[in-house]
């Protein structure tokens, strides 16, 4: 039965870790927000490996925006926020 548990194992992994682009994004209130708004054109994964400042992110949104992004105006601040938070300079991950 050492296989079958295994299989049972794997497949809770699965369900708790949900799809892989939200896994590359730090657990929080913010993740669903993150994943509505730059989930869409390209999976997050287009930018959980950069780094940059807070100036660097808000060029970003605004380039996104510019192609056609929809970000609430509430949303933009947190957004970056967020990614300021976790995709600083000096971060190894984004978790
Ligand atoms: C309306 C479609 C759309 C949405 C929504 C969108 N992007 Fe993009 N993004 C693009 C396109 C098009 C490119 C350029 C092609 C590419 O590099 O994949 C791009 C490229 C990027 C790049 C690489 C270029 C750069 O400026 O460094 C980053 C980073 C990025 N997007 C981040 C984001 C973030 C963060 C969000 C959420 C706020 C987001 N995108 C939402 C369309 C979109």
């Amino acid at each position: 039965m050492k296989a079958a548990r295994a299989i049972c194992f794997a497949v809770a992994v699965m369900i708790v870790g949900g799809p892989a682009s939200a896994q590359t994004l730090a657990p929080g209130k913010m993740r669903d927000t993150v994943l509505a708004a730059c989930n869409s054109c390209h999976p997050v994964t287009r930018f959980t490996d950069m780094r940059k400042t807070r100036a660097g992110w808000v060029l970003t949104m605004n380039s996104m925006i510019d192609k056609g992004a929809v970000i609430g105006d509430n949303e933009f601040d947190p957004l970056v926020d967020y990614l300021t938070e976790h995709f600083a300079p000096g971060k190894n991950s984004g978790k």
